[in-house]
């Protein structure tokens, strides 16, 4: 299996393999200060809910680094300044939330501002290093539910780049190629940043897993007519309800396998679970710029001056949700019970 490396952190730098860059080329995006890597997640040079988790946190490494010599005051005051920029540089994945409220309670520790940049430093590294645990956890959970030869539909980028390694839907596809179930993967297009046309095909490439890539609107009609056993895709945020946001597109997936009885799943480490929101209702959806629409890599492709909608994520309700398939476990509905049991317990 091929190591694909996301996110590095070496010798005071956070270094990113530019996502924006791929397939084409194989580029590097260096990270010198947090500022660096608030633009790094906003222009989506890394993405991917837990990766960009992982990436804050080394934000607030970087921001550490530059206030080390601050006073005590100083420092609590520029760092909680860093870590609302981070926080803020996307709204829809949890995951980012949940790595700088990892780092904010270190921060807030009384001790000296030496000794909790240690801590800081240790924390990023231990939130990377459990991602990828986690990741391979939640293969091994989802192995069960693939048939030999089956045959995976699968949205946006779910693996090695989303995440610090290994992948969350993109994971379970890897475990049951490796263990040899012979399956088969169609990759949606995944309009209109292509993660799936860019980043899935890529990844799926690299590891010679057999795939067939397809435009988003051609899923029904796969589903229709058989070629579909089972979806898998990740998620962004889920509720406590199991109402799950995840990229544009799902949602609509989702109806089609409702409708054909296809299994559809969710993988995601239980760090993408909001145990403070009741309902998808509460969750931010993220809207981007027109240009991701009207243009396709900086070509034109619509008149100018038209009206654009575009929301990054749509969420699916947890009725459309055959099971969240986490590191503790397979997760089944009623989602209202099953999730906040998962919070303390160590297995599902
Ligand atoms: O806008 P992106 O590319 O950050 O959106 C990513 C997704 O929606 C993924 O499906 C989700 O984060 C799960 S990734 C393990």
């Amino acid at each position: 299996m091929k190591q694909i490396k996301t996110i590095e952190y070496k010798e005071n730098q956070l270094i990113l393999l530019d996502q924006r860059k791929l397939p084409v080329s194989r580029e590097y995006f260096v990270c010198s200060t947090y500022k660096d890597v608030e633009f790094a997640i906003k222009d989506m040079v890394v993405r991917g809910a837990p990766a960009i988790g992982a990436t804050a946190a080394y934000g607030v490494v970087l921001a550490a680094l530059e206030f080390e010599n601050n006073s005590r005051e100083d420092f609590a005051k520029n760092m909680a300044i860093a870590c609302e920029r981070l926080n803020d540089s996307r709204p829809t994945a949890v995951n980012l939330m949940w790595a700088i409220k990892r780092m904010k309670k270190i921060i807030s520790k009384n001790d000296e501002v030496k000794s909790v940049c240690n801590l800081i430093k240790a924390e990023a590294d231990y939130i990377l290093r459990e991602d990828i645990n986690t990741n391979k956890r939640m293969a091994r959970a989802g192995s069960n539910i693939i048939m030999q030869g089956a045959k995976i539909l699968t949205h946006c980028n779910t693996g090695a780049l989303a995440t610090a390694g290994y992948g969350t839907a993109l994971g379970v596809i890897r475990e049951a190629h490796y263990s040899g179930k012979n399956i088969y993967v169609y990759a949606d297009e995944t309009r209109p940043r292509l993660q799936g046309a860019r980043l899935t095909a890529w990844e799926l490439k690299e590891e010679n897993i057999p795939f067939t890539l397809i435009a988003d609107s051609t899923a029904a009609t796969l589903i229709r007519d058989g070629k579909v056993d089972v979806i898998l895709v990740g998620a962004d945020r889920i509720a406590l309800n199991g109402d799950t946001a995840n990229k544009i597109g799902t949602f609509m997936l989702s109806v089609v396998a409702k409708r054909y009885n296809i299994p559809f799943y969710i993988v995601a480490p239980t760090t993408t679970i909001d145990f403070e929101i009741e309902t998808g209702e509460e969750i931010e959806i993220e809207e981007r710029s027109s240009e991701e629409i009207t243009h396709i890599v900086d070509v034109r492709i619509a008149p100018a001056d038209i009206n654009v909608y575009n929301p990054a994520f749509d969420v699916t309700p947890n009725e459309f949700i055959t099971g969240i398939i986490t590191e503790k476990g397979i997760l089944k509905s009623p989602y209202n019970v099953s999730i906040p049991k998962c919070k303390d317990n160590s297995s599902v």
